[in-house]
């Protein structure tokens, strides 16, 4: 690649829509949490707990990212990680992100709601008047609980239905298929909130086509093995429903076993409305520019694919009109400067 092209991916206006707040907490963060609230994690240092970060599999992954989350205990803690994300994102020039936070991996710890949603919020307000960049909140509910869990949850959380933008589903995906929250997304839908699902990740092409289908989502959050079904892509093709993939964390999760394997290209020439996204940037190596620069790289992505996923995830935003309209301005202004 030339220096060129990472220069323009640097500098260019960008917008997240998959990224995990809990996965966002840096080894350093961690440590100091779990130091400030007298929390075990299992590791003498820094340099022990980022050696775990070699996982063979997303469960592999999984474990190590519950087991960092319990170093979250009071509001500033959530405060702490949220503003560290934002902050960190906007050096890479991301305008607008939106964010999960798994509720159900705090309340069976016994943090209260509004201690998580209060850091969370708290932090995003801050971010938006001092550094300009604009945050939507998406609650994910952990696949492996029950319904019944996922109900309790979503109305536990009420009276803070207001700072969210809408919900999702992430956590192990083969054998918890997702038509077992089609209710509860049925409900959610009827309130008038955005659905996202984690689909196609480990699981295959029908587990996407089911996100679609039974849960009537409004993205996919990865969506990478839609690619095993020819009818389903050309269908995905077709609605443009968006892909939010992660090539960083498929990699790092042995999705692929190569970044020059990853279809994201390929599903980008086939009409696909693929964005770019980090995931879980601090366990997975990468940022959104990292994200960008690596791909690029690897599956030789021209500056036309690049400006196409940018514009992508200006269009798949879940936000109003106004706030779209200034994204899209940015990032034309900035393409047609080059
Ligand atoms: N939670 C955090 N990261 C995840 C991923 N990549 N897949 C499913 N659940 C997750
Ligand atoms: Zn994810």
């Amino acid at each position: 690649m030339t220096d060129g092209i990472r220069e323009l991916i640097e500098a260019m206006p960008k917008v997240e829509l998959h990224m995990h707040l809990e996965g966002s907490l840096e080894a350093d963060l961690l440590f100091a949490l779990a130091a400030r609230n007298r929390v075990d994690i299992g590791f003498a240092s820094e340099a022990a707990l980022r050696a775990a970060y070699d996982f063979k599999d997303l469960k592999s992954f999984l474990d190590v990212y519950y087991a960092g989350l319990r170093v979250l205990i009071t509001e500033q803690d959530f405060y702490d990680m949220t503003w560290a994300y934002l902050s960190r994102v906007r050096r890479d020039n991301v305008e607008h992100t939106e964010v999960f936070l798994a509720p159900q991996a705090h309340l069976r710890r016994g943090i209260a709601y509004g201690t998580m949603m209060d850091g969370v919020t708290r932090a995003i307000a801050d971010a938006k008047s001092r550094l300009g960049i604009t945050c939507g909140l998406i609650l994910v509910f952990q696949r492996q609980f029950s319904e019944d869990d996922a109900f309790a949850t979503l109305r536990a959380g009420e009276a803070f239905a207001g700072h969210v933008v809408g919900y999702g589903l992430g956590g192990p995906e083969v054998g918890n298929r997702p038509g077992k929250f089609a209710r509860v997304f049925a409900e959610i839908r009827a309130q008038g909130f955005k659905l996202v699902a984690h689909a196609g990740e480990e699981g295959g092409a029908d587990y996407v086509r089911e996100a679609v289908e039974a849960l009537g989502v409004d993205r996919i959050d990865h969506g990478v093995r839609c690619e095993e079904d020819g009818a389903l892509v050309q269908e995905l093709a077709a609605s443009r429903i968006p892909l939010t993939v992660c090539p960083l964390s498929n990699l790092k999760l042995r999705v692929v076993q190569r970044l020059e394997d990853h279809n994201i290209a390929r599903l980008l020439r086939a009409g696909l409305n693929v964005t770019m996204n980090s995931d879980d940037p601090s366990y997975f190596g990468g940022y959104m520019n990292d994200n960008y620069v690596a791909t690029q790289r690897a599956v030789g992505l021209t500056r036309e694919e690049i400006r196409t996923l940018a514009r992508n995830a200006v269009s798949a935003a879940f936000v109003d009109a106004t706030r779209r309209g200034e994204l899209a301005r940015s990032l034309e202004a900035y393409w047609a400067a080059r």
